[in-house]
């Protein structure tokens, strides 16, 4: 009988190698983060050259050059060549005095995104991050929460986990404490116009706690069902965003539930492979009944074919996928491309990839923008609808989406 630990390929103390192992690997995050978006040690956003700037703003070459001879605080940076450099917070200020910033009207209400499948590695926080960015680049006011204990998105935003974000600043006080303190919580990005609540791994703990009957019971007076505390925490601030984007962990726990619940719209994004589809189709099993108790609907609700690999095979079950769940499927796949890959490596995006001149690039940026402009185009009727007036501005969005 074998009553010895086997060292030879094994560990003694597992829990002090994990200790190590932990030190090791935040200092190596930091290290890398630091590293990729020197010379700050903090990300930053790039910059755009006037050509894009005119293509974003809505007006020309001509236009901008008279409007910074007119009005010097438009006017943009320069390079070491002298050629203008327009940040995204300039590119917003010239849209607002242009009037060509699209703004939600009054009397709709914010899109709140849930980003959900059951299956981990589907691309859910890949889509989120490039969906938010894709937002604010358009000018739309945004909200991203990191409800996953990984925190892979708060990574994209330039954070570390276990050394930038305190348990305090995470989602976890507005769930447990008071719906209010969402108002303290958030932090501005890096990214003009997006703001963030990031995540670490105490959000495992809220899981938790929000599951345990017995600390519930104490706290429904207070705060409520646990599974509307999230709803109840957006409440207090959602009017000040166009779009909130919740990034779901690859479960249906507690925080997930939290989030569909204060959802009015759902992406589910699946690779079509025949491991992922099983795994969705397990997925609407649980949210029929969970969708049942809450007498859910959405606004917006959509599969989205992700990491596409464009085979043969996965070009069927596409097929199949779209035979079968019909107009819920969006129009669009997103391709799986390197580029994403590469971006994800420097914890970034590709509408943040500097070089846009290859033609793989161009390619993965394509596919992004199209299923982006399908969900844009379904927002838009949506707030149009709430609203009952037609959006202004919508024709500078629709040139800057599909051309003139
Ligand atoms: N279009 C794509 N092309 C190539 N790689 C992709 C693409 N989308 C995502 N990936 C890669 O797939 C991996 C998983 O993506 P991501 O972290 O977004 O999935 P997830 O569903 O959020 O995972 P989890 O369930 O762990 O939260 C990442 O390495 C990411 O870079
Ligand atoms: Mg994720």
């Amino acid at each position: 009988m074998v009553n010895k630990i086997l060292t030879q390929y094994g560990v003694d103390n597992a829990s002090e190698l994990m200790n190590g192992f932990h030190e090791i690997g935040n200092n190596l995050l930091s290290e890398l983060l630091q590293y990729y978006s020197s010379p700050n040690e903090k990300k930053t956003l790039k910059m755009w050259k006037m050509k894009d700037a005119c293509k974003m703003i809505g007006r020309s070459e001509a236009f901008l050059r008279k409007l910074e001879q007119e009005h010097p605080i438009y006017t943009p940076s320069k390079d070491q060549n002298g050629t203008r450099q327009y940040s995204l917070n300039l590119i917003n200020r010239i849209r607002d005095f242009t009037k060509t910033r699209i703004k939600r009207p009054k009397n709709s209400e914010p899109i709140i995104l849930s980003i959900s499948n059951f299956k981990g590695g589907v691309a859910k926080s890949t889509t989120t991050l490039h969906f938010i960015q894709k937002c604010a680049l358009i000018g739309l006011r945004c909200l991203v929460i990191d409800l996953d204990p990984q925190a892979t998105l708060s990574l994209g935003f330039g954070y570390v986990p276990d050394i930038n974000v305190k348990e305090s600043d995470t989602i976890k006080s507005a769930l447990t404490e008071s719906p209010k303190n969402i108002l303290d919580i958030f932090q501005k990005t890096y990214f003009d116009g997006i703001d963030i609540i990031p995540g670490n791994l105490s959000l495992s703990n809220l899981e938790m706690s929000l599951t345990d009957l017995s600390f519930q019971k104490t706290q429904l007076d207070k705060l409520g069902m646990p599974n509307l505390r999230l709803k109840s925490a957006l409440d207090v601030l959602s009017t000040n965003y166009d779009v909130i984007a919740l990034d779901c962990g690859p479960n249906l726990g507690m925080l997930t539930i939290n989030a569909v619940s204060a959802s009015n719209a759902l992406l589910v994004p699946i690779p079509p492979m025949m491991s992922d589809l099983g795994s969705f189709v397990t997925f609407t099993g649980t949210l029929s009944i969970l969708f049942e108790q809450m007498q859910k609907s959405f606004d917006f609700f959509r599969i989205l074919l992700t990491k596409h690999p464009e085979s043969k095979e996965s070009k069927q079950l596409e097929l199949l996928i779209r035979q079968r769940f019909g107009t819920f499927v969006m129009q669009k796949n997103i391709v799986s491309s390197v580029e994403v890959e590469k971006a994800s490596s420097i914890f970034s995006s590709i509408y943040e990839t500097q070089n846009k001149s290859t033609k793989s690039l161009k390619r993965a940026l394509g596919t992004f923008d199209n299923v982006f402009y399908e969900i844009f185009d379904a927002f838009i009727s949506i707030w149009e609808t709430q609203s009952n007036t037609k959006i202004e501005n919508i024709k500078y969005l629709k040139e800057m989406m599909y051309g003139k």
